[in-house]
Order: structure tokens, then sequence, then C-alpha cells
């Protein structure tokens, strides 16, 4: 690792928007997080905090502030998210209340891959049946998931949420009232693939695995899953996965099934490294995934298009556990982490790669060394105490490497 010297670029600007449930809870610590940074001198950030989801459209009537779109548009160089959804909160036309500060985000920010590392941490105890378990080696478990995120089964309510975040009226698209074959009501929803939509997640995918590549020193493999054997939109994802691999000679590729994937996904993770995936099976593997890592309370997602980019713990609101300070905050500190990451790459900035650094080896050394841990890790701390003992660690690390 690296030394660091005092951040001298203009402030990153960040929109927080802890939402609903849990996710108000583990923003507390991803801003105890980003506080620790800009204190110690290590990055400059400038925080806004914006309400917003189903528990605020249940209070106020709106999803969020007028404005706040064009906050997260023109105002922010990133966006993080705690969780959105909430039970009750729905939209008079049927869709999640909330919806505009994450799916709006994703569909009119364009924001189309959904990137989600599956990383087991030395010392985390996975629990795939029954009780929690650490006999596998976590080398064994180190894949990233790219999940397209602006179509497929999401395509029309992507494009509601963009519209009503955009100020404009929802329109439903396309009405259809009758299906041959079938009788009576029927609920259906269309899954369009584009060309233009496969070609930048698959080819983001690639470049993804060639940064891996030079990163971990090993060779890459680039995975596509798909139900091209039934679908047409599965089809035309595979035909420009197979057309993009031939631009990227030294990488592996594969290619699987969705059904038959989710088998090797827990069998043989050791398998995998890059996995690209449309959008609904990307958002179902990706939970199936985490219980790899030691469940979706491990598990962060980064959002990102060519222009703008939000993270957020891929686990939701879990109304369950709301207010009770009991949920581990460590996906929200990793989707930290993936944003300075995303932002060092972007901005070919050595001070926020450092901090990204600082955080992943801050969790690595809190899981290998026995720190507390929350519930669904086998322990009994809190949020809170999850969330202060990482940060100290980040304030010990950059304190060692400042001195
Ligand atoms: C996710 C969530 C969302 C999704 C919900 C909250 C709409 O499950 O980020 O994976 O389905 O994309
Ligand atoms: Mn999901």
């Amino acid at each position: 690792m690296k030394r660091f010297c005092p951040h001298s670029m203009a402030p990153y600007r960040l929109a927080l928007l802890p939402g609903d449930g849990t996710g108000r809870e583990v923003m507390e610590e991803v801003k105890r997080i980003l506080s620790t940074f800009k204190e110690s001198g290590a990055i400059s950030l400038e925080t806004t905090e914006i309400p917003c989801g189903g528990q605020h459209y249940l209070d106020t009537g709106e999803e969020w502030p007028s404005g706040s779109f064009e906050y997260c548009r023109d105002e922010s160089d990133a966006i993080v998210v705690g969780a959105v959804g909430w039970p009750g909160a729905i939209l008079p036309n049927g869709d999640i209340a909330g919806g505009q500060a994450l799916l709006g985000l994703r569909s009119a920010l364009d924001l189309y891959a959904n990137v989600r590392p599956v990383k087991l941490y030395k010392g985390v105890k996975h629990k795939v049946h029954g009780s929690f378990m650490d006999v596998w080696d976590n080398e064994l478990v180190d894949i990233v998931m790219v999940r397209e995120n602006t179509e497929g089964l999401y395509h029309a309510l992507l494009r509601r949420s963009g519209m009503a975040a955009r100020g404009e009226e929802r329109d439903e698209a396309l009405v259809i009232d009758e299906f041959p074959g079938l009788e009576g009501e029927v609920g259906w929803d269309v899954r369009p693939i584009s060309r233009k939509g496969s070609e930048r997640v698959i080819r983001y995918s690639f470049e993804l695995a060639k940064r891996r590549e030079s990163r971990l020193g090993s060779v890459q493999k680039v995975t596509c899953v798909d139900k091209s054997n039934v679908t047409r939109g599965c089809r035309l994802f595979r035909d420009v996965f197979q057309e993009i691999s031939s631009e990227y000679q030294g990488i592996i590729t594969n290619e699987a099934f969705i059904d038959a994937f989710t088998m090797w996904l827990v069998r043989s993770p050791e398998d995998l490294d890059v996995v690209v995936l449309p959008n609904m099976f990307g958002d179902i593997a990706t939970d199936l995934a985490s219980v790899l890592q030691g469940g979706m309370g491990m598990a962060a997602s980064a959002n990102i298009g060519d222009e703008h980019m939000l993270f957020e713990p891929v686990h939701g609101s879990s109304p369950k556990y709301a207010g009770k300070n009991k949920v581990n905050p460590i996906a929200a500190i990793s989707s930290v982490q993936l944003m300075f990451d995303s932002l060092g790459s972007k901005n070919d900035d050595k001070e926020a790669t450092l901090c990204a650094e600082v955080i992943e080896r801050a969790i690595s050394e809190h899981m290998s060394s026995g720190s507390p841990v929350t519930y669904d890790l086998g322990g009994k701390a809190s949020t809170t105490e999850v969330g202060e003992s990482i940060a100290s660690r980040c304030k010990a690390i950059l304190t060692e490497l400042g001195s």
C-alpha cells in the first residue's frame, strides 16, 4: 500500500439517500466512515443527505423532495443509497413508492452495469446450510457479478420510474388487452433486451476482467449467464457476448444457462471470476451468491454508467430488523469502498484509490482478527459497534500510512 499525502483535489460531492428501514441505520455507519476519512485529511468530501423512500412517501406524500433528481444528476459525483422499499408503501399505479430514488436513478442516469462483488473474507463464517461453516479456503470465492441494469424484465418499471424522476408523467407504454391462447385476466410483462444495452454491459464486464487480471495477476474468465435456449432476448445477449469476446483474446470465456448456473455457483464458485447476466437473472443470482460471502450483510454493489455512479448495499430495508441496531453495516461500508475505488479509477485519483484500499484492509482485518460481528455472522454485536470498530481501524491505518 502506498503512503498518502493530504488530498488536494476539489471535494467530491456525495449525495446520501438513506431511504427506508435499516437503510437509515447502515447510512449512519457510512457517514461515520466518510467523516473518518474527511477528518484525517485523506480525501476532501462534501455530503448532502436527501430523505426518500417508501416511509418518506407515507409521511409526506412524495417519494423525495422536488429537485432531488436534478441534485443527484447535476451536483453530485457519486450517490450512496441505504435501501428503498417499505411494506404498504405503494404508488396509486401499483409501483414501489420510493422507487424513483433507486430504479428512477438507474434508469434516468443510465447506470447500466450493476456490479456486485462476491468475495469471502477470511474469518467470515458462511451458512450454506443450517449452521455456520468456515471450512472453505476464502480464496475460493472471489467473483464479480455484473447485472444488466436498465432493461430486461425491469424495463417498463425502470422507464416509468425514470420518467417520474425527470418530472415527466409515467406512462404505461404498452397496453395489450388480449393474449392469444389465454383467457380472462392476465398479468404480464415484456422483457426487451437490446443490442446496445447488451453491448455496453458485456464490454464493461470484459474491461473489468482485464483490470482484475492486472491487479490479481491471474488469468480471468468471463461467464455469460442467460436462458438463450428459451428466450429471444437471451439469444441476442449471447450473440453479442460471443461477438465482443472475440475482441478480448487473452480472456477465457464460458457460457451457461441460468438454471444450471445456480447449481455451479453453489457447487464450484472457484470456477467463476466475472459473470455477466441480464437484469432479473442478475437480481436473483446475486442474492443467492451472497450466501457464499456470509450473506446479504456482506454484499455491496456499484451501479455504474458512463457519466454517473450510485452505490448501495444489496440488502433491502429489512423491516423486521428496522430500528433495532442489529443489522450488519459491512455491506454498506463495502459499498463506500467500491465508491472510492470507482472515483479513483474514473478521475485517476490515487487518494481515492488509497481510501478504497484502506477500507478493504480494515474490513479484512476486522474479520480475520475475530472482532465482534452482528447476528447474521454468528455474533452479538450491534450495527453501531461494528461500524465504530471498522471506522477506528480505518483511522489507525490512515495514521500508520501518514506517519
Ligand atoms: C436490488 C433490489 C431492487 C431490484 C428492488 C428494491 C426494486 O432487489 O437492488 O437488487 O429488484 O433491483
Ligand atoms: Mn435484489
